[in-house]
């Protein structure tokens, strides 16, 4: 039946059949092992918004697609299996929907939805001009952005989805409509958050921010000097005066073969100065190696891409304190120290400031339910990443098993915060579940709205679905 569905999309563009060395790529592009490994019955690649809205036309009402589920790809850093990939069904890889242009005036830049943040970066860096993207340039606009967005400039403009003006997207039924505050406002506020539960975006009209030079790069401590690193870490992140232009992703990182921890810091300031006062107790504690230097975000956010791997992904939100900080590393160095896989396994246990500033621009706009009430916080994110795909439900009982240690050491601290980050979540996690009771319902009402048969719900499986979305 897929294939009679396959064979029906053709109409509507370019669709890679198994066994070519197009759907080959396709299927090895994907940055898990865990998504790579899934082989669906075709990929179509639409070209434009309205190729796109075609397919998924099709994809509702032509007979031969009735029982086809499907998948949206886009730059495929969600490693969960099936999130952007599926087996034996569609799969809609939106990559070619890559135009970018600006306004006359600067003001709004205007992003397919298919494009890798760093395509966004080189085309605005020569005008001076940004958009609060994501940080390593490999990344997918679609994905990054429907789901929340952490930025360099998010202290300063909020979330990722707070910045845009208009979502191009596709509905269920195969209609492409703008959302935007004016036009179709529940489904403009619906996907800031409500990741792929209601529509294919094709665009984003994001507004954009200033930059010329921002000062980026690496410093490395040695891991005994973890406490001075943290105490800095907490004084940054509840800063009563917190600087926008600063942030901070302060990573530990445990190799399970050699037993050896690395203390990792990003700290990126958006503006050209070469030793921001922000950062000066970060700085006076002894460092291995710093490479922090003035350069373009273009420049900064072209990584080098990893090898094919298993990736994990966890998450939580925590009230700040050193002495937390403390007590997660200990808590999970004592989970995972002992625990290692054939061809080994790593673990990056990251924090990530989430100040007041940061939550003001969006509280009540987007769906994310964060907002400057709920104080001050940090993210906290664990991604395992390991070679032997076999390992994968011991890796994923391992997360668990710091999830849920260290969820309990914080409620114990009155630290543990109900909102879980969807773009870090574990597959086994709900994040909408965090956003809060009325959000929730929100998510829901407009759901029934945008998408009355329940398709993104039903027929997109990959991805978090609204809980209580069996509502049809
Ligand atoms: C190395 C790395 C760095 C990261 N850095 C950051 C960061 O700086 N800030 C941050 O906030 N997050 C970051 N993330 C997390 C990132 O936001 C999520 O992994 C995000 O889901 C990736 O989006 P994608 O388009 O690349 O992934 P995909 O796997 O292609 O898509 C993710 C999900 O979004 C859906 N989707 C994608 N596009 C659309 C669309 N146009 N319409 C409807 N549904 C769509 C897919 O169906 C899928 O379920 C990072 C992740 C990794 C692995
Ligand atoms: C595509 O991959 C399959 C499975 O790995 C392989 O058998 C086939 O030869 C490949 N085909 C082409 C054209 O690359
Ligand atoms: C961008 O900023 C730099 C540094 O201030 C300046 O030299 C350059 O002329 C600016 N370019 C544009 C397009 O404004
Ligand atoms: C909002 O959508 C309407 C209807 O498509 C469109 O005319 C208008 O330009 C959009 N507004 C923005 C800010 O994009
Ligand atoms: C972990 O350490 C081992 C032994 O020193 C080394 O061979 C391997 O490359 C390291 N792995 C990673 C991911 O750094
Ligand atoms: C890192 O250490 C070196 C050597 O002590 C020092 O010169 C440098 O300024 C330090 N880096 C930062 C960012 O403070
Ligand atoms: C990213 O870096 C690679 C390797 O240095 C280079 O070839 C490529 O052009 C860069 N991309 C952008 C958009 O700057
Ligand atoms: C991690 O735990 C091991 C085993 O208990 C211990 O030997 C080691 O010192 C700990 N590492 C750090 C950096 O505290």
């Amino acid at each position: 039946m897929a294939a009679a569905c396959c064979a029906a999309l053709a109409a509507a563009g370019s669709v890679l059949l198994p066994n070519t060395s197009a759907y080959n790529q396709t299927q090895a592009s994907y940055w898990s092992l865990q998504e790579s490994s899934l082989s669906p019955s075709c990929f179509a690649q639409p070209q434009t918004a309205q190729q796109a809205a075609n397919l998924i036309t099709i994809l509702t009402s032509h007979q031969a697609c009735s029982t086809t589920d499907f998948a949206i790809k886009c730059q495929t850093h969600a490693p969960a299996a099936g999130f952007a990939n599926i087996a034996g069904g569609v799969t809609i890889d939106i990559t070619g929907l890559n135009s970018i242009s600006v306004s006359e005036d600067h003001s709004i830049a205007y992003v397919g939805a298919g494009n890798s943040w760093l395509d966004v970066y080189a085309y605005l860096d020569p005008y001076n001009k940004s958009v609060a993207g994501g940080r390593n340039g490999a990344v997918g606009v679609g994905g990054l952005t429907i789901g929340g967005g952490i930025s360099y400039f998010s202290p300063q403009v909020g979330w990722t989805c707070d910045t845009v003006q208009n979502f191009e997207v596709v509905l269920a039924s195969g209609e492409l409509v703008n959302a935007n505050a004016t036009s179709n406002p529940d489904l403009y506020r619906a996907l800031k958050g409500g990741k792929n539960n209601f529509g294919l975006v094709t665009r984003f009209d994001f507004a954009t921010v200033d930059i010329t030079r921002i000062l980026g790069g690496n410093l490395v401590n040695d891991i005994a000097d973890r406490a001075a690193v943290f105490a800095a870490f907490a004084d940054f992140t509840t800063a009563p005066d917190y600087d926008v232009h600063a942030s901070w992703v302060l990573s530990t990182i445990f190799n399970a073969t050699s037993k050896a921890w690395t203390l990792l810091n990003v700290p990126v300031y958006t503006l050209p100065d070469t030793r921001p006062l922000v950062y000066e107790q970060l700085y006076a504690v002894p460092n291995i190696s710093d490479n922090l230097a003035l350069t373009e975000l273009h420049v900064l956010a072209n990584q080098t891409a990893t090898p094919p791997l298993n990736w994990g992904m966890g998450t939580a939100t925590y009230g700040v304190s050193t002495a937390f900080l403390n007590e997660i590393f200990d808590i999970v160095n004592a989970t995972i120290y002992d625990f290692n896989l054939p061809g080994g396994v790593a673990w990056s246990i990251a924090f990530e400031p989430l100040p007041t500033v940061f939550l003001a621009p969006g509280a009540g706009k987007n769906v994310l339910g964060t907002t400057p009430a709920d104080g001050n916080q940090m993210i906290f994110l664990t991604s395992p990443f390991w070679t032997d795909s076999s390992a994968d439900a011991e890796v994923h009982a391992k997360t668990e098993e710091i999830l849920t240690k260290v969820n309990a050491a914080a409620e114990k601290a009155g630290l543990l915060r109900q909102f879980e980050y969807a773009n870090y979540a574990d597959y086994s996690q709900q994040p909408f579940e965090g956003y809060g009771q009325s959000n929730l319902e929100f998510l829901l009402q407009t759901s029934k709205q945008y998408d009355p048969n329940g398709m993104f719900q039903k027929r997109v499986p990959g991805g978090f679905k609204l809980p209580g979305g069996q509502w049809w």
